[in-house]
């Protein structure tokens, strides 16, 4: 797998920089077979001095150069690049792109070639190389491209392939995911300062509850009511939290968060802002 490839990636920021170390650490492919490029020289010169990866500020450079293209820019300059890079895209490209809510189908049809297309909604936890990502294909994309892509994907957490109609639930479930958790922890640290902790334990010992769960479940191959089942005791004081919890709706409350951020991502693709 990737034996032989070679690595662009047009903005190389935060998600783009955490597929790069990916590639780079997990060894997929060396830093001669890679490209990348960003907006300004100082970022380049940040990523050459930290990573010694090859950088230029020609997107089409980025682009004749390599076979795998990851499109890490923001969905707004996507338009831009794509006409930008257009002229020499082939049948022979892949291009991954990260971009939030910009489906495979305008892709293809702002590259003018039948360029395989792959994309992918990854989250932010594929910093620290614990990401959930999911991607579809377009309509050139091979099993063979899928392959590829999942193996970039995977050195920096896990990844699955889905279809496009899945994105928008994908989007609202594993890639804002990460901040429902966030605020749940806010929400327990207050609660452990109201109770008289002092902020720096408060802090300390809820991220270290929130890892160690996460950590639990994943680990024990356990699903997660079976685990809570173990530790509600008849009488004890997680029954008192969860049945307070079930009295004011929680799991209704969660549910409808998810579908009101699915639902904003259908919005956003059908052009709204
Ligand atoms: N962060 C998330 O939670 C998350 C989750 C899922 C998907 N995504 C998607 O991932 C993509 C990147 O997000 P991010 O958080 O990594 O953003 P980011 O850190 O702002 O990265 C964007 C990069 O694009 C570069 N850039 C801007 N204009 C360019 C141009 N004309 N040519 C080449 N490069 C250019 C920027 O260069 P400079 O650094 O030089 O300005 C920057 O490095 C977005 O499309 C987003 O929808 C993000």
């Amino acid at each position: 797998m990737l034996t032989h490839q070679r690595l662009g990636i047009i903005g190389a920021g935060n998600m783009g920089e955490a597929l790069l170390r990916g590639v780079l650490h997990g060894g997929l492919m060396g830093a001669d077979r890679i490209l990348v490029s960003a907006k300004t020289p100082e970022r380049l010169a940040d990523l050459n001095q930290r990573l010694k990866v090859r950088t230029t500020q020609s997107n089409l450079t980025v682009a004749e150069f390599a076979d795998i293209v990851i499109l890490g820019i923001k969905p707004q300059t996507m338009n831009d690049i794509l006409t930008e890079i257009r002229p020499v895209l082939t049948q022979n490209h892949l291009l991954v792109s990260i971009a939030a809510g910009i489906t495979t189908q305008h892709i293809e049809q702002m590259c003018g070639v039948d360029v395989p297309v792959i994309r992918v909604m990854p989250n932010t936890p594929a910093l620290v190389g614990e990401g959930a990502s999911a991607y579809c294909r377009g309509r050139f994309a091979t099993a063979e491209h899928a392959l590829a892509t999942h193996a970039i994907l995977d050195v920096v957490g896990i990844a699955v392939e889905t279809t496009e109609d899945r994105m928008n639930p994908v989007t609202a479930v594993s890639g804002t995911g990460p901040a429902y958790i966030f605020y749940t922890l806010e929400a327990m640290i207050q609660a452990a300062q109201d109770l008289g902790l002092d902020p720096d334990m408060a802090r300390l010992l809820v991220k270290q509850t929130v890892l160690g769960a996460a950590r639990l479940v994943m680990d024990s191959g356990e699903e997660p009511d079976v685990l809570r089942a173990r530790v509600t005791s008849k009488g004890g004081t997680t029954q008192a939290a969860i049945e307070y919890l079930e009295s004011h709706g929680y799991k209704k409350l969660v549910q409808d968060a998810i579908l009101a951020a699915c639902r904003r991502a259908d919005a956003l693709n059908r052009g709204g802002s």
